[in-house]
């Protein structure tokens, strides 16, 4: 079969001759890849960046996909940590993580909505347990996750969504996808975390994809905002685009309910993932989103990767 195969970490992936996929293990079932999407986790995959990567090489990056079985039928499955992933014709998927998927289901929508989708998804219910009413922030809200993460907040029952992010155009949309309040954090760093501080001093939980200095500003200036200080914040570290680290004042969390937590890959049990893959996919399928898809071609990984990634779409590979 043809695979996305990268024999250099500082390299892109090539469509290139790759071993057929072997389905050994009892749950275990060869599936043709029908769509897989590029999300920044595979790009780090294949990089050799993400936190659960190993220096093992060659390696077929891709971490999830829509896949036909050897009976027709679609499903959305998620690949364990593995050098043989999901950007290839054929992949060996674990039947137990995987969600069968309705006739007539996009499977590009699927490809490219799971992984950003979860990752608010999960954060609201498994981590910061929002409750219907509740107010809640986006930190970095311009990206696919934070424009599923405006929408998931909604869904979910919160009264108000803040939406923080600094590229204007992206920010103008975000009123049509959800959000009460949308806040640039373009210019001065401390005059935007005040914006922010200001727009969402009474939030109940934040799903934060920034993290380094836009988080370190925002931290205090929506904490010193808040009307009652004891009142809980849930704030859920999802993602690391603006850095890795911070620093926090300890006074932070002495004069205030402040709750800090992550989610994704350890925080959250695999079986807890795995339970809230169908109700979301149950929504996606049902079109409760709205979504920008870029689909593309297999056989042109290896272009695409050089391209300077859309953060308001998101590339998803089909299937001729
Ligand atoms: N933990 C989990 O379960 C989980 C799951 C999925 C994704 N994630 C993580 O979530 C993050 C977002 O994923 P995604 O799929 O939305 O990525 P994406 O589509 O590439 O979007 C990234 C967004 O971040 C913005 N951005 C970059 N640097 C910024 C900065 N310094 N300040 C403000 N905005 C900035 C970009 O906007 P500009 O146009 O301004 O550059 C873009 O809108 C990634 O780090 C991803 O790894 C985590």
């Amino acid at each position: 079969m043809h695979a996305a195969v990268v024999t250099e970490f500082d390299q892109p992936p090539r469509w290139s001759v790759a071993d057929e996929p072997q389905a050994g293990g009892e749950h275990e079932v060869v599936v043709e890849v029908v769509a897989a999407a590029l999300h920044p986790r595979v790009r780090s995959q294949a990089d050799g960046s993400h936190y659960t990567s190993t220096d093992e090489l060659p390696l077929i990056p891709g971490i999830d996909g829509v896949g036909r079985l050897p009976d027709g039928s679609l499903v959305y499955f998620v690949l364990p940590d593995t050098r043989l992933g999901s950007l290839a014709e054929r992949a060996t998927i674990d039947l137990r993580r995987s969600v069968p998927l309705p006739a007539g289901t996009d499977a590009a929508a699927v490809a490219a909505a799971m992984n950003p989708g979860m990752s608010s998804w999960i954060a609201l219910r498994r981590r910061a347990g929002l409750v219907p009413g509740q107010s809640v922030l986006i930190l970095g809200a311009t990206g696919s996750a934070g424009r599923l993460a405006v929408q998931i907040a909604r869904h979910l029952g919160a009264s108000g969504v803040v939406a923080a992010g600094r590229d204007p155009e992206a920010l103008d949309s975000l009123a049509g996808l959800g959000a009460d309040a949308v806040v640039s954090l373009a210019g001065p760093l401390g005059e935007a975390a005040a914006r922010v501080g200001e727009a969402a001093a009474e939030v109940d939980a934040v799903v934060d994809y920034l993290w380094g200095e836009p988080a370190q500003a925002v931290i205090p200036a929506l904490l010193t905002r808040r009307p009652d200080r004891s009142h809980r914040l849930a704030w859920v570290q999802v993602g690391a685009i603006a850095g890795p680290d911070l620093t926090i004042a300890s006074a932070m969390l002495r004069g205030a309910n402040l709750q800090l937590m992550g989610s994704g890959q350890g925080s959250v049990t695999t079986r807890g993932i795995l339970d809230e893959l169908g109700p979301l996919l149950a929504e996606v399928s049902k079109g409760s989103f709205v979504l920008d898809i870029d689909p593309r071609k297999f056989a042109d990984v290896e272009a695409v990767w050089a391209e300077k990634a859309s953060a308001r779409s998101r590339v998803v590979f089909v299937a001729p």
